[in-house]
C-alpha cells in the first residue's frame, strides 16, 4: 500500500500547532504497520535547509508565479520517512510562520503557495512527476493541502484514491473569487458543488468536496462538524458527504512524550517510580519564581492563546484558585489581549502565577511533567494533544466536554472513580462558572484525597493513545479504498 501524506507542517522542523506533531508521527506508524509512506512538504527553509542532501526528482519549470519549481526527495532527519520537497524559493523560502508575515498578516499568495502543493500532489498521484513510486492513496491534512483533491479530480488518469482529515475547520483557506483563474482549474470547480463559499474560494471545500474519505481527529469532532455550532458554515457540505466522513482518534508519539525517557526534565519517572514527578514540580516552581510548595496545587497551560482554547475563561476562575493557595504555570502565545492579561496577573501575584509568552518546545515537556493537572478548556477542539500528554505524564487533564477532549477524558464522577476510570475533570459549559467548579472539584481531591488522587494518576499513566490505534483505523481505510477503486 503506497501512501502519499501532504501537509504544511511536520515536527520538529516546521510547527504552530498539533498537525505538525501528527505528520512527524504518523507516518511512522503507518510504516510499522507495512504501508509504503511518503511525504509531500512545500520547501519552508528550515524544511529545505534539513534536506540539503536531497536528490532531484524532477524540474517542474515555472509555476504559480514561481519562475523555477524542483521537485527533490530526500529522508526526514530523525525518523527516515522519504519525503518529496517542493523546492520553490519564490514561493515558500520567506521568514514568519508559513502562512503569515511576522507581523500577522497572511502572505498575499498563500492561494499560489498552497495550490503549488496540491498540483505537485496530484501530479505525483497521477505518476507524471516520478514514475517509480505512484501512490494508491493520497492523504491530504487540513486545508494548506485539500488542493490536491481538486486537482486529482480535474486530472482523472490517476488511479489513487484520496483521504482529507480536518485537523481544524475554523482555518478555512478562502481566497477572492476573482483569483480562481491562478488556479487552472475548468470553470466547473468554480461552482457551489466545487470550490466556490459565498462568493469566495475554500481550500477546504475543496477537500470535502472532493476527497473519496473525509476524516477528523476525534469521532466527537466528526458528529460536531455536521451541525451550525461548529461546522463553521460547511455543516451543510459535511452532511452531504453522509457516511464518508469519520473520525480516527490522534495518538502520542511515545518518542517524543514519555515520562520514563524524557531528558529535559528534572527527573525521569514512571507509574513504577514516581518520586521524580515531585522533583518535576519542585524544579517547575522554582524555574519560574514561584513559592516552592509541595502540597500547592498547580495548573499548568501549554497553548495557543486564541479564543478556540477558551482560555479567558482561566482568567476569570483565576481568584477561586489564588484564594486556595492554587499557583499557574501559562506557557503560550497568540492573541496580545491574552497575553497582556496573564502577564499581569503574573506580576500581581508573582508567587503564584508564572506566565511565559514564548514558544518553547522542551519548556512544554517541564510544564506538562511539573504540574499537577493541565486546564484545557477549550470552546471547541478537533483533537487536543496537549491533554493526551498530561495524562501520560500523570498530570490529570481539566477539560471542557466537548470535541476530542470529551473522547479522551474521563470525568472524576463517584461511578467512575469507583470503576477506577477516572482520569481528569471535566466541565460541560463554555463558562467560567463551570470551570471554576470543576478546579474547586480538582482542588478539594487533591487536598483531601490525595490516595484517590494518586489512583487517578495512575490510571491516567496506563492509558493507551498510542499511534498504533489511529495507523490501523487509517489502514483499514486505505485498503477499503484500494479494494473498491475508488
Ligand atoms: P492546536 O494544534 O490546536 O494548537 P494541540 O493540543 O493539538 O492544539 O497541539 C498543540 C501542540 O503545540 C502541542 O504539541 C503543544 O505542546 C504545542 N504547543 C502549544 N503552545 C506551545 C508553546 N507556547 N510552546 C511550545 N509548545 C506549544
Ligand atoms: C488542530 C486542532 C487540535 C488537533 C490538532 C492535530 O490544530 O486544533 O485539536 O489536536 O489539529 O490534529
Amino acid at each position: 500500500m503506497k501512501v502519499l501524506h501532504v501537509a504544511a507542517e511536520v515536527f520538529p522542523l516546521v510547527k504552530t500547532g498539533g498537525l505538525a506533531d501528527v505528520v512527524g508521527a504518523l507516518p511512522q506508524a503507518l510504516i510499522k504497520q507495512g504501508a509504503d509512506v511518503r511525504l509531500l512538504l512545500p520547501g519552508l527553509p528550515a524544511i529545505a535547509d534539513a534536506v540539503l542532501s536531497s536528490k532531484k526528482v524532477c524540474d517542474i519549470g515555472a509555476a504559480f508565479g514561481a519562475g523555477r519549481v524542483t521537485l527533490r526527495r530526500a529522508e526526514l532527519p530523525y525518523s527516515h520517512v522519504p519525503v518529496y520537497v517542493i523546492d520553490a524559493p519564490y514561493l515558500y523560502r520567506r521568514g514568519g510562520s508559513p502562512y503569515q508575515a511576522s507581523d500577522g498578516i497572511e502572505w498575499q499568495d498563500n492561494l499560489q503557495r498552497f495550490a503549488l502543493l496540491g498540483w505537485v500532489g496530484a501530479h505525483l498521484a497521477a505518476g507524471e512527476l516520478d514514475p517509480a513510486w505512484t501512490p494508491d492513496v493520497v492523504h491530504a491534512h487540513d486545508w494548506h493541502a485539500a488542493m490536491v483533491c481538486a486537482y486529482m479530480a480535474a486530472h482523472p488518469p490517476t488511479t489513487a484514491s484520496s483521504v482529507f482529515t480536518v485537523h481544524n475547520l475554523a482555518f478555512q483557506g478562502i481566497f477572492a473569487q476573482a483569483d480562481f483563474h491562478l488556479l487552472g482549474l475548468p470553470a466547473r470547480f468554480m461552482a457551489p458543488q466545487a470550490l466556490e463559499f459565498h462568493s469566495q474560494l475554500s481550500f477546504m471545500k475543496a477537500g470535502l468536496k472532493f476527497a473519496d474519505r473525509v476524516t477528523t481527529v476525534s469521532p466527537t469532532y466528526a458528529a460536531e462538524i455536521a451541525t451550525p455550532e461548529f461546522g463553521c458554515g460547511l455543516e451543510g457540505v459535511i452532511r452531504g458527504r453522509g457516511a464518508d466522513v469519520s473520525g480516527i482518534l490522534n495518538g502520542v508519539d511515545g518518542a517524543i512524550w514519555n515520562p520514563e525517557k524524557d531528558l529535559g526534565l528534572a527527573r525521569s519517572y514512571s507509574a513504577q517510580q514516581l518520586d521524580g514527578k515531585a522533583l518535576c514540580k519542585q524544579a517547575l516552581q522554582k524555574e519560574m519564581g514561584l513559592d516552592v510548595r509541595a502540597n500547592a496545587p498547580l495548573f499548568g497551560v501549554v497553548s495557543r492563546l486564541t479564543s478556540q482554547k477558551g482560555l479567558d475563561l482561566v482568567l476569570t476562575a483565576l481568584p477561586a484558585v489564588l484564594k486556595r493557595g492554587g499557583q499557574l504555570v501559562l506557557q503560550g502565545n497568540g492573541e496580545p489581549t491574552l497575553e497582556a492579561a496573564f502577564e499581569a496577573a503574573a506580576l500581581q501575584f508573582p508567587r503564584q502565577i508564572a506566565v511565559r509568552i514564548a514558544y518553547d518546545e522542551s519548556l512544554a515537556h517541564r510544564v506538562i511533567a511539573g504540574a499537577d493537572a493541565l486546564l484545557v478548556p477549550s470552546r471547541f477542539e478537533p483533537c487536543g494533544l496537549t491533554q493526551l500528554y498530561a495524562l501520560r505524564y500523570g498530570t490529570l487533564p481539566v477539560v471542557r466536554r466537548v470535541g476530542g477532549l470529551a473522547d479522551t477524558v474521563v470525568d472524576a464522577t463517584e461511578p467512575a472513580l469507583t470503576a477506577d476510570k477516572a482520569t481528569g475533570f471535566v466541565f460541560e459549559a463554555a463558562t467560567a462558572l463551570a470551570l471554576e467548579q470543576a478546579l474547586e472539584r480538582a482542588m478539594t481531591m487533591y487536598e483531601k484525597q490525595p490516595a484517590l488522587w494518586k489512583q487517578m494518576l495512575l490510571r491516567a499513566m496506563q492509558q493507551d493513545f498510542s499511534w498504533d490505534g489511529a495507523a490501523r483505523g487509517y489502514m483499514q481505510m486505505y485498503g477499503q479504498l484500494a479494494g473498491s477503486g475508488a
